[in-house]
């Protein structure tokens, strides 16, 4: 594909989720939870916030042989969807283009909502909660995962993900570059919610108060330098900054960050919450 600087399709392809998908540890935080809630009972299943499709092969392989089974992935990115039908040929999976914001027009009566590494993207969450609330029949299940909630930073570890950042800003200034201090939409966009705040979202919404565990995992400087080249996270580190210039300032910032403190891997906490529709 010719790649093209004003083209948004071409900047969505390469500063993709999908390098990121790869790291091990992504598919441990993924398979938790999907273990947990995808069972041969449970027949219509939406895989809301799908990306180029890496929690739609998990659910799959969960099923194994129970294939009377309905997967449907579902993403606003047009180029994600592209991967995920490029990447997977199951009769049992169906993309649709569209947003959490609406998706109980677009699927209902489904026994399970999985919306990983998503949900802190949603700026209204209460509103995305009672959608997939209206998605779900009574007794279906949402499952959602993030690391990026008020209680991911591992203690001690703050004022690494902070350096990181500042480093990266640094970077930009020696390059000629303002970086925006108050992208308001971004920053509401990106509020971390604590655990307590997730589980009262989910109450007020129609479920029972969920099942929260935290996994620890740790980030090798290889994954930390794939996030660091994806779209949205650029956009939510670095608010206001063009996605090339900020993915080669958050590389440089990165190796500033680790010579300056002798870091290698980082540990950091994923929330994991299982709710039922009350
Ligand atoms: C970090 S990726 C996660 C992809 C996949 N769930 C995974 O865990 O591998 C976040 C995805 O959420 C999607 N997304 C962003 N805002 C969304 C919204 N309002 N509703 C549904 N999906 C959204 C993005 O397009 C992106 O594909």
């Amino acid at each position: 594909m010719p790649v093209h600087s004003d083209c948004s399709d071409c900047e969505e392809e390469r500063f993709s989720f999908e390098a990121f998908t790869r790291h091990p540890f992504f598919t441990d935080v993924n398979r938790w939870i999907v273990e947990r809630v995808i069972c041969p009972g449970r027949r219509k299943i939406v895989d809301l916030g799908c990306g180029p499709g890496a929690v739609t092969k998990l659910i799959l392989e969960r099923l194994g042989d129970a294939r009377n089974a309905t997967v449907i992935g579902i993403d606003p990115s047009a180029s994600a969807l592209q991967k995920a039908r490029d990447a997977i040929h199951s009769k049992v999976v169906e993309f649709i283009q569209g947003s959490a914001e609406w998706v109980s027009r677009l699927v209902s009566s489904a026994d399970a909502v999985v919306f990983l590494n998503a949900i802190h993207l949603v700026p209204d969450k209460a509103q995305v909660i009672g959608e997939i609330r209206k998605t779900l029949k009574q007794d279906g299940v949402f499952a959602f995962n993030t690391t990026f909630f008020n209680g991911a930073y591992v203690e001690g570890t703050a004022a690494f993900w902070r350096r990181w950042v500042v480093r990266a800003v640094q970077v930009l200034r020696e390059r000629g570059f303002e970086v925006q201090h108050s992208a308001h939409a971004h920053a509401v966009a990106r509020q971390f919610l604590t655990a307590a705040e997730y589980s009262n979202l989910c109450v007020q919404a129609g479920f029972s108060p969920p099942t929260i565990d935290l996994v620890r995992i740790e980030m090798t400087p290889e994954s930390m330098r794939d996030i660091g080249r994806f779209s949205l996270f650029i956009e939510g580190a670095l608010p206001g900054v063009p996605l090339e210039e900020g993915a080669a300032a958050l590389e440089k910032g990165l190796d500033r960050a680790m010579d300056e403190t002798g870091v290698r891997t980082v540990p950091r906490n994923w929330l994991e919450c299982v709710a039922t529709a009350a």
